[in-house]
């Protein structure tokens, strides 16, 4: 038997229909992020391909040199949250994508915290070769990388920046601030064209190292997770 719908249900399905378009049930923030309706523009692909070329074509970094692979990025160009680290490690040099070491284990566990993943998210460093025996990059070779990292923020033009350590804080912010002062705030910040709110948090890498500060940074998720964007 077929039924008969009425006027009143054709109405109510015509409702449905219209706030179902790309609505999400639950509106908690962290859900706005999950939603895939950002476009990814011919242009974005071909800036990013153009900043990958320039970085490879680099002259005189010893860097460069010694690695085998450019750690340029991974995730989803479309995200609304940029994470940034500072430097790949030799897992990253090998697979040349960034985090995948482990550090990038914790990582991925403090995003499922968060209900998030790095296909939700986009992640690059600082420096995009591998400094030798994982040192610190040194103040000219993270001078020498600063404007790819500039450019690389202003084309994925995130909502939210996420800086994991130090490194990635004083580089973007500034010297004169310290990390245990710093992480767990929203200050806003323009790359460029790219206006966004950051916030920094500790790096996996020294979680592992300090895991009594993991109760600090799971303060700092909650705080994007929470964020309105
Ligand atoms: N640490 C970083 O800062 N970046 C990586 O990609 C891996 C480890």
């Amino acid at each position: 038997m077929i039924k008969k719908i009425n006027s009143k249900t054709i109405k109510l399905l015509k409702y449905y229909n219209l706030i179902n378009f790309n609505l999400i049930y639950n509106n908690k923030a962290i859900n706005r992020f999950q939603k895939d309706n950002f476009e990814i523009s011919e242009d974005k692909l071909k800036s990013l391909d153009i900043l990958k070329k320039s970085i490879i074509n680099i002259k005189n970094c010893d860097l460069k040199k010694q690695a085998k692979n450019i750690v340029f990025c991974d995730g989803n160009p479309k995200s609304k949250i940029m994470l940034i680290g500072e430097a790949p490690g030799a897992n990253e040099d090998l697979e040349g994508l960034p985090f995948v070491g482990r550090a990038g284990i914790l990582l991925d566990k403090m995003l499922k915290s968060i209900n998030l993943d790095r296909k939700k998210v986009y992640i690059s460093n600082i420096i995009n070769y591998r400094p030798p025996d994982n040192r610190r990059p040194t103040d000219e070779e993270i001078k020498r990388y600063l404007p790819f990292i500039t450019k690389h923020i202003e084309i994925i033009n995130p909502k939210i920046l996420v800086l994991l350590g130090s490194t990635a804080m004083n580089a973007l912010i500034g010297n004169e601030v310290v990390i245990s002062k710093m992480r767990g705030k929203w200050i806003e910040k323009k790359f460029g064209s790219c206006k966004t709110s950051v916030i920094v948090t500790f790096h996996p890498a020294f979680l592992m190292r300090q895991p009594l500060q993991k109760k600090m940074a799971w303060i700092d998720l909650k705080m994007i997770r929470d964020k309105k964007i």
